[in-house]
Parts: structure tokens; sequence; C-alpha cells
């Protein structure tokens, strides 16, 4: 692993502390880093290599909470992972994880290690850096970690980055000579264990997209195909997601809405514009009913509590209305005290003919932004379909180790 992170997340370390003391907020840090090796599926291993680390700054305060209490160091907290097609299961691996300690790191493996070790990732390591700092628990990221997290690597988490705490989900994370990936932390009692979220998986969205891919392509699904979502939603999830604060009277509140499905780069971008427009974003996400009747039979590839837990989970989202209505209306303007309605630079959306917006536009609220990456849950069905092969292949293997996880599991509980 090379070391040229290091000043940078020992600053981050210490800006925590010392902000925190002074009453500041977290400074941002910026740098590059290496290796690691963690467990994979199957008896796989993963591999990482030289990458970026970025911390970032609106979850300082609860960063801080320890710090500001004392001189005490905060607990610094690492997990690692491939966060391919960053999902809601990510971001509560990520919420609990930050709930182990003060200050949370991720290193994020690299591409090429993904490929040798899992398949070849949707979603590019840039992509995945990008996802994992939108997200709203997480305050540094380390790319090009490696799949295979060695002692010496640990050592150097340790050390040099001032980790205390390895975190981890309770999925068995297995090297390729079958040992456990993370003995070596357990070993010395610097392990922490989170609970899986059951229910969602990136193998599981791969599948969801191959379908939307191949329907596209004028294949006929089989019914026993089409799968339903098994996560189950529940209220303290919702809240445990959700944020504290309630739609402001005085700010100006600014409103965008959609579908959000599989979230992704488009989504945070949009959602980041929003933010700089206005003081608090409430995100409006559409029902499957509208998403399906604007978009096809196969959308949407998440459902509507899905998706608004993925927009929860974003730095930039600050309130969500789960099963908004398409269309604007002077009850919801007015319910949630809109200034500002944002859209993309798309063609317009038209219910029975009439554009959705119409109302924001005729009141002067509405506000275009450009579209930033063009990502859209057809491209990524598209790329998967382009290397379907590949796709199947790691499928059908991760699909294999997950009815073993499931076979197995234990109840773990919650952080
Ligand atoms: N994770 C989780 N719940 C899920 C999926 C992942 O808690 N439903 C956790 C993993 O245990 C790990 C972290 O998220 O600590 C990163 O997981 P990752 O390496 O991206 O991949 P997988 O564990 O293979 O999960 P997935 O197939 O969904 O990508």
């Amino acid at each position: 692993m090379t070391t040229v992170c290091a000043a940078a997340i020992d600053d981050m370390v210490l800006q925590v502390a010392v902000g925190a003391a002074a009453g500041f907020a977290l400074a941002r840090a910026l740098a590059r880093q290496g290796s690691r090796a963690a467990p994979g599926d199957g008896g796989d291993g993963k591999a990482r290599g030289d990458g970026g680390v970025r911390v970032d700054d609106d979850d300082d305060k609860d960063a801080a909470r320890n710090a500001a209490a004392g001189s005490k160091k905060p607990v610094v907290v690492y997990m690692d992972g491939c966060f391919d097609c960053m999902h809601y299961g990510h971001a509560n691996a990520l919420r609990q994880a930050k709930a182990c300690g003060d200050v949370l790191i991720v290193g994020v493996v690299n591409d090429a290690e993904i490929k040798r070790c899992k398949g070849p990732p949707v979603c590019d390591e840039a992509e995945r850096i990008e996802m994992v700092q939108a997200c709203k628990w997480v305050d540094g990221v380390i790319g090009d970690v490696p799949y295979e997290v060695t002692d010496e690597f640990t050592d150097e988490l340790f050390a040099k980055h001032g980790v205390d705490y390895v975190v981890h989900g309770d999925d068995p994370c297995l090297l390729p000579d079958g040992t456990d990936a993370y003995a070596y932390p357990k070993r010395i009692g610097r392990y922490k264990e989170i609970k899986r979220t059951e229910g969602v998986s990136t193998t599981d969205i791969l599948g969801r997209l191959l379908r939307v891919g191949r329907k596209a392509a004028g294949e006929t699904l089989e019914a026993a195909e089409v799968k339903e979502a098994t996560f189950c939603t529940t209220s303290s999830r919702i809240a445990q997601f959700g944020s504290r604060t309630s739609v402001p009277v005085d700010g100006k509140v600014v409103y965008v809405s959609g579908a959000f499905d599989v979230f992704n780069r488009g989504h945070v971008e949009i959602l980041r514009k929003a933010k700089e427009l206005g003081d608090f974003v409430l995100v409006g996400v559409h029902t499957d009913a509208d998403v399906r009747a604007r978009c096809g039979d196969e959308h949407p590839v998440l459902n509507e509590k899905e998706r608004a837990l993925s927009v929860l989970s974003c730095r930039y989202a600050d309130e969500v209305v789960i099963g908004a209505p398409a269309k604007i209306t002077n009850d919801l303007l007015t319910t949630f005290n809109v200034s500002i309605v944002v859209a993309e630079d798309e063609d317009e959306y038209l219910i029975d003919g009439e554009d959705v917006n119409a109302l924001a536009k005729a009141r002067g609220l509405y506000r275009v932004v450009e579209r930033a990456h063009g990502a859209s849950v057809a491209g990524v069905a598209q790329k998967i379909m382009a290397n379907r092969a590949e796709f199947e292949a790691r499928n059908a293997r991760k699909a294999k180790s997950e009815s073993a996880y499931y076979a197995t599991k234990k109840t773990v509980a919650e952080t």
C-alpha cells in the first residue's frame, strides 16, 4: 500500500478533534493511497491499489461528538468493500459502521481487483467512490484498496491512519485460501461486526437489470424469472435513514422529484445542485405505478420504498416524500413551503398531455439544471447486456454464495 494519503487521514483525525473542540466543522481533505485485502464471496479474494481519500463535511458535528466532550481522540472506524451499484444495503452497512465510532473511513476496492475476484463491476471505481462519498454517514474515502486484507495493510490502517476498528457485515468474508479475511483485527480485539441488510444485494439488482436489458432486447421473460423485491421496509429503518429536521418555514425549500431508480451519480449530482440553490432539499420519489406508466412494465427496478431509502442516504437530501405525485400541485407547493422546483434539461414530462411542472413554471419557481452524467436505468441495463455472459456467470456464482449465507445465517443485533 502506498502511503501518500497518510497525512491527509492523520490531518482529518486531528481536525475532527481540534475542529470539534473549537466548534468548527471538519475541514475537507484530499489525498491518495494504497492497498488492502478482504473476503470474498465463494472463497475468492478481494485486492486493492492506489486511490484517493476525501473527507466530507456535513455530519461533522456527529463525527466529532467524542472530541466535543473533551480532548478524547475520536474513535475512527474503517469499512471496505466494492460498493458496486451502491444500494441502501451498502448505505445501511455504512450507517451501522458509523455508529461504531465517531469517524468513518471507507476503503473502495479498485476495478481490476473486483474483476479478478468477483467478475466485472457495473460501475467503475470513480463512480463507486463518488457514490460512497455522497453517503451521509461517510467521513472519508480511500480509493484503490486491495480486495485481500493483509495483516500489513491492517497494521497500516491502525498505525498510520489512526483507525481503531475494522468493521464488516456478518456475511462470511473468506480469502482465497478459505481463511477469514478479518482474522487479524478479530484476534487483537479491533473488529466490529454489523448486520448485513437482508433482501438487497448487488447480485439481486444486477439480476433485475439483466431482465430490463433482456426485455429491451425483445426477449420474452418467463413468469418464474420475474422476482419481487424481498426487502421488508420497516418504519424504524425509514427513521434510521431519515432526517431529524422538518421542512423549514423560513428557509428556502428546493423540491426535486423523480423515480430515483437504481440510485446513481446522476441522481447525486442533481441533489447536490439542488442543495446549492437553497437551504433544504425535499425529494419527491414517484410511485411505482407512475414510473411503470412512464417507463414501461419492467420499471421501476427498485420499489418506491427502496428508492426512497437510497435517496435518504444521500448527504444532499434533507427529506423525502415517499410516493409523491408526479404532477406538481398547489397543495404540494404550499404544504412543503417550496420556493424552487428543480428539474434536469430533459424532455417534458406529460401526463394526459399536461406538463407535470406547469404550475411551478407558471409561478416562476421552475429551474432547469444541466443533466450531468446521462446515467439512466436503460443505459446501465445496456451496459450489462453488452457483457451479458460475464455478468450472468458472476451472478450465478454470487447467487450460490448468497444462498449459502442465508442457509446458515444467524441473528446479529444492529447498531
Ligand atoms: N453489505 C450489507 N448488506 C448488504 C450488502 C452489503 O451490509 N445487503 C455490506 C457488506 O457486508 C460489506 C459492505 O456492505 O461490509 C460492502 O459490501 P461489498 O463489498 O460491496 O459487497 P457484497 O458484500 O458482496 O454485497 P453486494 O453483493 O450487495 O455488493
